[in-house]
């Protein structure tokens, strides 16, 4: 693997999407190769998955078919696009990876971690970021923010108990591995979050010589 492979994570409308693809924008103007992706998704049968999931259809899923869908989706996605395009030396960036289900099915839903563990080195062989964004919000602004633009999926229903235990558990994610997953404050104003961005992803290029 040669490329740069860097995600962003967040609760509902910490702003994930915008980052991700603005970061995508300024590594390509600065002449690298960027993939932008998502999970679930980035491939076909990843996003039939991602339909699965988030339909409101499927308010009766157990947890542990939910768990086992993202990783399957996200087997997939490493599989056809993610490993192909940083073994071709690319930057890899995903809006959501691994800690999106350490977050909410672990630390929301209440798996244990180690099963979590068990079933995430079978669908990504322990693959793991090089940088994580983690866009930090209080609960109650994500979800308005979501609600302003209409967004509303099987997850998002949930009550906003389940959301504070999401966030509290990425900031637990974060504590345990702090070198990997950067924490940025998502109350700031987009083009703020935007600069702790560039910046530290500039830090990681020069020390990377890359
Ligand atoms: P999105 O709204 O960012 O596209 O993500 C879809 C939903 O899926 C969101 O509510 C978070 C949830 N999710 C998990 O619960 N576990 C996961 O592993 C992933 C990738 C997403």
């Amino acid at each position: 693997m040669k490329g740069i492979f860097i995600s962003f994570e967040g609760i509902e409308g910490s702003g994930k999407s915008t980052q991700a693809s603005l970061l995508s924008k300024y590594l390509s103007e600065k002449g690298y190769e960027t993939v932008l992706t998502a999970e679930p998704g980035g491939t076909p049968i990843s996003l039939k998955i991602r339909e699965i999931l988030l339909s409101l259809d499927n308010k009766n899923m157990t947890h542990v078919t939910e768990l086992l869908l993202y990783n399957a989706a996200r087997a997939q996605h490493i599989h056809e696009l993610i490993m192909p395009a940083l073994n071709r030396g690319a930057f890899v960036i995903t809006d959501r990876f691994t800690d999106s289900t350490y977050a909410y099915q672990g630390y929301g839903r209440g798996i244990s971690l180690n099963l979590l563990d068990s079933i995430d080195s079978i669908a990504t062989n322990n693959l793991r970021p090089n940088i994580t964004f983690l866009l930090d919000l209080d609960v109650e602004i994500g979800l308005m923010r979501n609600k302003g633009i209409n967004k509303i999926d099987r997850l998002e229903l949930e009550d906003i108990e389940f959301h504070k235990k999401v966030r509290a558990g990425y900031l637990a994610l974060a504590e345990k591995e702090p070198d990997r997953i950067k924490i940025v404050d998502a109350s700031l104003e987009h083009n703020r979050v935007y600069e702790k961005v560039i910046s530290i992803i500039t830090n990681y290029i020069s020390q990377h010589g890359l």
